[in-house]
């Protein structure tokens, strides 16, 4: 056993996305720009309407994958693959854009707590132009193993013997979400060649002698499993790992492509319609 540790804490900064919603970002900031395979990792959580009412309107992506994992609440997601989804408190969406999406992810509730998470997983380069899938998972269908210490959700890849609800082919993403009671400890494996981080998102944490406030991300170091205790009145996060790509990465907003020219066609496919073609043709069906 070679036990992780933290390489970087990144406390998330509060950033107005959509049409207005404030998101919690710590993947994609100055501070950590990328986490290979990992481009983005969105945190929004508000009892404020006026926080996430304006939802996140039609608006486009190629070359990566969106997971959204809704805590509490209620939104709608529409796309241009015809898929229309109800994520509800405990479900998950795994929405693979490749080629190009358009959507749009709009509050379905007008008041009450409304928190999850975004996060954007690189595709391989030769998978960033193939076609858009879609996995959407109902808060049933997501396996939960209990202990006396813990309680995990497994949305994707494999914990204690328990496989995730979502398959992720390409960068085999495992993401869990753990309720962790107070002063306990919570340990896993992680594959050892996988990039690595735990986001703490209720109550505190340590990783060994280092604290992991709330709304802060520890990116893990090398190993193979790692110790995560939570403080006096328990912790709640996620755990998340992938296989590192090794591509060269450029991005613009919501395009993530390899080369520069490949951004300049991401453009011109979209100022073309291209994508809102897509969108056109598959609502007359
Ligand atoms: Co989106």
């Amino acid at each position: 056993m070679n036990l992780r540790t933290i390489d970087q804490l990144i406390q998330a900064q509060a950033i107005s996305e959509g049409a207005g919603v404030t998101v919690h970002r710590t993947i994609g900031t100055k501070a950590l720009r990328h986490c290979d395979p990992f481009l983005m990792l969105d945190h929004f959580g508000s009892d404020n309407p006026n926080e996430y009412i304006a939802g996140f309107p039609d608006h486009p992506h190629r070359g990566f994958i969106t997971f959204t994992y809704m805590l509490d609440g209620h939104m709608l997601h529409q796309d241009s693959l015809g898929n229309q989804g109800h994520l509800r408190t405990g479900g998950a969406q795994w929405m693979k854009a490749a080629r190009g999406v358009i959507h749009s992810e709009m509050p379905q509730q007008s008041h009450g707590l409304m928190r999850g998470f975004q996060l954007w997983i690189n595709l391989p380069s030769h998978e960033k132009m193939s076609k858009p899938e879609y996995q959407e998972l109902s808060p049933q269908s997501i396996p939960t193993i209990t202990t006396d210490d813990f309680e995990a959700r497994v949305l994707s890849g494999a914990f204690a013997g328990h496989s995730g609800a979502i398959h992720d082919p390409h960068t085999h993403v495992h993401y869990f979400d753990v309720r962790l009671r107070p002063e306990k400890e919570f340990s896993t494996l992680i594959p050892a060649e996988h990039t690595a981080f735990v986001y703490v998102y209720e109550g505190d944490a340590h990783i060994g002698n280092t604290p992991v406030p709330r709304h802060t991300l520890a990116l893990l170091g090398h190993g193979d499993t790692f110790i995560l205790k939570g403080g006096k009145n328990g912790a709640r996060f996620i755990v998340v790992s992938g296989q590192p790509l090794g591509e060269p990465i450029v991005q613009y907003g919501p395009f993530v492509m390899n080369t520069r020219a490949e951004i300049e066609q991401a453009f011109a496919d979209f100022q073309a319609g291209k994508f809102a073609t897509i969108k056109a043709e598959m609502k007359e069906h």
